[in-house]
C-alpha cells in the first residue's frame, strides 16, 4: 500500500526537515515572541504525555492566536517539509499529541475565544483551544451544557476532544462527540483554510467532510474552530453508587435501570473492587461510600431530567426493586449536589490513581455488554499462567458500562517488558475475536497503530492512506500516529 510519507523534500532528499533557527525566526515573525516556547525546561511538559509514557524531543512549540497564524505556520512547514504535531490540552492517553522525534508542536491553547452562542438554537461556536470545563461554565448560566463530560475536563480542549471524538461518561445520553459537532474550521497541511463552520442541524449537501476530521487525531488538519450543539442543562440530577456482589447481577441491574429509569438515565459507570480500592488508597480525600469486598462491583447511576420529584421517585423505585431482587446489597444515594460530586470523584479518580506511582498499561476497548468484564478475567488468568504475581501486575476494570466501553488497567511497580509481552497482542486479539474495538474512545495515536490491521481490513486501510494523501500529500501532520504503515517511528 502506498503511503503519504517521506515524499521528496524541495532539496530532493527524503524525510522531514528539522526546524532550524531560521525556521524559528519565521515562526516568531508570525506568532510573536509570546507565541513561542523554545526554552528546554519549558518544552518538557509539551514533549511528555499525561501518563509519562511517551516523550518527544521537539525544540519549538508554536502557539498561534488566530486561524491566519495557524495557516501561515502550516504553509511554512509544508513548504519546508517540517513535521507538525497538533496539541490541545495534552491529556490524550495514546501518545497522539507527543512528537515521535523533533516535530514542531502546534499548540492550540491560545485559540480560546468564544465566538458566538445562539441561545435559541443552543449552538456554541468557539476556538479549538477552549478548555472543556470553561465552556461548560460559560453555558451554565445560559441554561445549557456541553454534551460531553470526562475526567480531564479541566485541561482538555474542545479541539482535542473533536480530534479524538471523545466519549466520556454521557455517551448513552448524547452519543460520542461527533453526534453533536455541527461545523468545523480546519487548516489543512499546506495552510489552506477549510471553512466547514456551519451551525445548522441539517445539511445534506454531499460528503460530510467535517466528520473526517473528527477522530482523525491531528493527521488530516488542524481544527481551529468548532460549532457544537449544546443541550438544555438538566435541572434535576440524581446520583447513586450501588454495590453488586458479582458481574451477573451487574447486568441485571443495568437492564433494570434502563427500564425503570427510562429516558432520565444519563450515565451507568462500573468499577470493580480493585479499581475502587486503588483510587481510595492512592487519592487522599475521596469519601468511601461503602465497603466493597473482593470480587464485588460498584455501579454509579446518574439520572438527568427536569422534575426532581418525579426523578427521585423513579430512582427510589429502582432501588426498592433492586434490593428486593437481591441484585444490590448496599448503596448510597446522593442527597445533594455536593454528595453527588463526591460519588463522581471516586469514578473520576480511578485513572488518576492508576497513573500515580509505578507504571501502567492501559486499554480502552469496546466489547459486547454481556462480555464487558470477561477481558479482565482473561488477563488475570493469563498472568497466573505466566506466573506473573498480582503484586507485579495487578489488572482491574472500570468504565462506561452504559455504552460497552471497558477500561482495563494493569498497574506495575515499574515498566515491565514481560508484562507488556503478556498483554500485547493478547488483549487486542481477544477484543477483535469478541467482536469489539481495540479503541473505544481514546484513539489510536502511537500506542495502537501497529495493531490497527487487526481491526480494519486492507481495503479500509488503503482508503485511509488515500485520504491521508489527499489531505496531507507531504505527510507532515502528526507522522507516526494512527496509520500503521507510516514508517516514521518504526
Ligand atoms: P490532546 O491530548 O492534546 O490531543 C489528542 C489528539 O488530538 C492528538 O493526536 C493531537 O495531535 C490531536 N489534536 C489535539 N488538538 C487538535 C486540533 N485542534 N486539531 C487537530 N488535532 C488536534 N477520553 C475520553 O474519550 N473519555 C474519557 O472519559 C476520558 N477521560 C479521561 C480522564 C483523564 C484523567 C485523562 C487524563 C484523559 C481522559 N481521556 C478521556 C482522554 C483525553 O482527555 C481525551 O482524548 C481528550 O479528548 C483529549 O483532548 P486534549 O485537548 O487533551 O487533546
Ligand atoms: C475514563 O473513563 O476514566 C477515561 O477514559 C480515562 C481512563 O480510561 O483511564
Ligand atoms: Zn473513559
Amino acid at each position: 500500500m502506498a503511503v503519504a510519507r517521506n515524499l521528496p523534500r524541495e532539496d530532493g532528499a527524503f524525510g522531514f526537515t528539522s526546524a532550524t533557527a531560521e525556521d524559528i525566526d519565521v515562526f516568531r515573525s508570525i506568532v510573536g515572541e509570546e507565541g513561542l516556547v523554545t526554552d528546554a525546561e519549558d518544552l518538557v511538559p509539551y514533549n511528555t504525555d499525561w501518563m509519562k509514557k511517551w516523550s518527544g524531543s521537539s525544540r519549538v512549540v508554536v502557539l498561534p492566536k488566530t486561524t491566519v497564524q495557524v495557516s501561515r505556520v502550516l504553509a511554512h512547514c509544508h513548504a519546508r517539509a517540517i513535521a507538525v504535531v497538533p496539541q490541545g490540552g495534552n491529556t490524550g492517553l495514546v501518545g497522539g499529541s507527543i512528537p515521535t522525534r523533533d516535530e514542531v508542536i502546534l499548540s492550540t491553547s491560545r485559540l480560546n475565544e468564544i465566538v458566538a452562542f445562539d441561545a435559541a438554537g443552543g449552538v456554541l461556536t468557539c476556538g479549538a483551544g477552549c478548555v472543556l470545563e470553561a465552556l461548560d461554565a460559560y453555558l451554565t448560566p445560559r441554561g445549557h451544557c456541553v454534551p460531553l463530560d470526562l475526567g480531564a475536563k479541566g485541561t482538555c480542549q474542545i479541539g482535542g476532544n473533536v480530534s479524538t471524538n471523545a466519549g466520556g461518561v454521557r455517551v448513552m445520553r448524547y452519543g460520542a462527540l461527533r453526534a453533536s459537532v455541527l461545523g468545523l474550521e480546519v487548516v489543512l497541511a499546506d495552510g489552506t483554510v477549510l471553512d466547514l463552520l456551519r451551525t445548522n442541524r441539517k445539511d445534506n449537501t454531499g460528503y460530510d467532510l467535517k466528520q473526517l476530521f473528527i477522530g482523525a487525531e491531528g493527521t488530516l488538519g488542524v481544527v481551529t474552530k468548532v460549532a457544537i450543539a449544546t443541550p438544555p442543562r438538566p435541572t434535576a440530577v440524581s446520583v447513586a453508587i450501588l454495590k453488586c456482589p458479582n458481574f451477573d447481577v451487574v447486568l441485571q441491574l443495568f437492564a433494570l435501570a434502563k427500564t425503570a429509569l427510562g429516558e432520565i438515565l444519563s450515565a451507568v459507570e462500573l468499577m470493580d473492587s480493585l479499581a475502587v480500592e486503588t483510587a481510595m488508597a492512592r487519592c487522599p480525600g475521596l469519601k468511601r461510600p461503602m465497603e466493597l469486598e473482593d470480587g464485588a462491583f460498584a455501579v454509579l447511576l446518574e439520572t438527568s431530567g427536569s422534575c426532581e420529584e418525579h426523578d427521585k421517585a423513579k430512582m427510589g423505585a429502582l432501588l426498592d426493586r433492586a434490593f428486593a431482587a437481591e441484585i444490590v446489597d448496599d448503596g448510597v444515594i446522593a442527597q445533594d449536589m455536593s454528595q453527588a460530586a463526591d460519588l463522581w470523584a471516586i469514578r473520576e479518580h480511578v485513572p488518576v490513581a492508576a497513573a500515580t506511582g509505578g507504571y501502567q498499561y492501559k486499554y480502552d476497548v469496546s466489547v459486547p455488554i454481556p462480555r464487558f468484564y470477561e477481558l479482565v478475567r482473561a488477563v488475570r488468568r493469563r498472568f497466573q499462567e505466566l506466573s506473573l504475581a498480582e503484586d507485579r501486575a495487578a489488572a482491574f476494570g472500570y468504565g462506561h458500562l452504559g455504552d460497552g466501553n471497558l477500561h482495563l488497567n494493569v498497574v506495575c511497580a515499574r515498566k515491565d517488558d514481560e508484562v507488556l509481552r503478556a498483554l500485547e497482542p493478547f488483549v487486542f486479539d481477544w477484543v477483535v475475536a469478541a467482536g469489539g474495538s481495540i479503541s473505544a474512545e481514546h484513539g489510536v495515536g502511537q500506542h495502537k497503530r501497529a495493531f490497527l490491521g487487526l481491526q480494519k481490513g486492507p481495503e479500509a486501510l488503503a482508503l485511509m492512506a488515500a485520504i491521508k494523501r489527499a489531505f496531507d500529500p507531504r505527510g507532515i501532520l502528526n507522522p507516526g500516529k494512527v496509520l500503521p504503515d507510516d514508517p516514521v517511528s518504526q
